[in-house]
């Protein structure tokens, strides 16, 4: 099945990139951990010596350009992802990147424009709840065709606690970000239009947000509404469902048993997107793997992390200006068909 061992370098060895590190290290057939950086050194060696004592790294674009690295996972924060995306497609190197593409939309314009003149997909994205199986068993149902064209997609996310209050821009980039590619992945289709209503964590400032409604308009005359909950108060839940033409289908995302005692029900909830898709990260991680050996990434693309920016972009105008926001792209690139 595997062609060859891939030899991977991890950036940012933090909740997300610990945990890329430790899958692919540990639970993926196919590839080896040889390096890992992180700003933080105590991270960097506590992570290298689960993965069995590879070689840190000072330098993110030093890693990405060593030799020995063959594939890289880049999970530090949002604001490092552009300059070491653009180290990677010009080292040609396949390479897993954590959402959202960019921290900004100029930035995910330049990297998707970089890697469409290197001519080939090199960045996978970590919109990684496309190898949930309750997400996946969704969209086989969809492409199997027996409830007909979707029509609404219905998203409900909601963290257990915020901290601090964040702003309506770190939600949706951020967060939101995920229920925006999955709209798009399960409608099969793109977005129009978006309308966001949000709800301040701080009411005496609009750019907070607790809670944000986003609804939007595809282009085949689809819906989608999604609600974006950052500060539940009860644990971590990603629900969604779609409404066909002949007939619905969903999931509520709790992978729990139901205990029943005491005329009573109850089920547990994660805490959080570690717990809640633990699964699907080493699936990811295995697919990843598999597509990087035979040379070609196959997962969710750069097309579809700059897009996402591009609605999300959108949200937060429409958030702050009270109107619906057409969204303005150019269209896909052939480059960025999915198989
Ligand atoms: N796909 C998902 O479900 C998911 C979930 C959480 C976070 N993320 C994304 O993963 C990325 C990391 O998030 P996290 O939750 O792991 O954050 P984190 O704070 O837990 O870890 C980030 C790590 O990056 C390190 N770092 C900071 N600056 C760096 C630099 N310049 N070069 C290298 N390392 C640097 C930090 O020291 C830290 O160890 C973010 O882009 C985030 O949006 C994705």
């Amino acid at each position: 099945m595997f062609q060859k061992t891939i030899q991977v370098g991890v950036i940012g060895t933090g909740g997300m990139g610990g945990r890329h590190a430790r899958n692919l290290a540990l639970r993926t057939p196919g590839a080896q951990v040889v390096a890992v950086m992180d700003v933080d050194e105590r991270r960097a060696g506590e992570v290298a010596e689960i993965c069995g004592s590879v070689r840190i790294f000072t330098d993110g674009v030093a890693l990405i350009r060593d030799a020995e690295v063959e594939a890289v996972v880049i999970a530090s924060p949002d604001s490092t992802h552009a300059p070491l995306a653009l180290a990677a497609i010009e080292a040609g190197k396949a390479t897993l990147l954590e959402k959202p593409l960019a921290s900004n939309l100029s930035d995910a314009e330049q990297i998707l424009r970089a890697e469409m003149a290197s001519g080939r997909r090199l960045l996978q994205i970590g919109f990684m709840r496309e190898y949930d199986a309750a997400h996946r068993q969704v969209k086989d149902a969809l492409l199997g065709g027996a409830i007909g064209r979707p029509l609404l997609f219905r998203g409900l996310h909601t963290n257990l606690s915020s901290g601090a209050p964040r702003t309506i821009e770190d939600v949706i980039i951020n967060s939101a970000i995920h229920d925006i590619h999955s709209a798009r992945w399960l409608m099969a289709d793109e977005v129009m239009q978006v309308y966001v209503e949000h709800i301040p964590a701080v009411s005496s400032d609009p750019e907070s947000c607790r809670l944000a409604l986003i609804q939007m308009s595809f282009a085949g005359g689809g819906m989608a509404v999604i609600e974006m909950n950052v500060d539940a108060g009860y644990g971590y839940e990603v629900a969604i469902n779609v409404t066909a033409e002949s007939g619905s289908i969903g999931a509520d995302g709790l992978s729990s048993a139901i205990v029943r005692r005491q005329q009573s029900a109850a089920q547990a909830i994660d805490p959080d997107w570690l717990a809640r898709f633990d699964l699907a990260y080493r699936t990811e991680a295995q697919t990843w793997i598999q597509s990087a050996s035979q040379g070609a990434v196959t997962g969710p693309n750069t097309w579809d992390g700059y897009i996402s920016m591009v609605i999300a972009d959108a949200c937060i105008r429409s958030a702050r200006t009270g109107q619906p926001q057409k969204i303005e792209a150019m269209a896909r690139p052939s480059l960025y068909d999915r198989e």
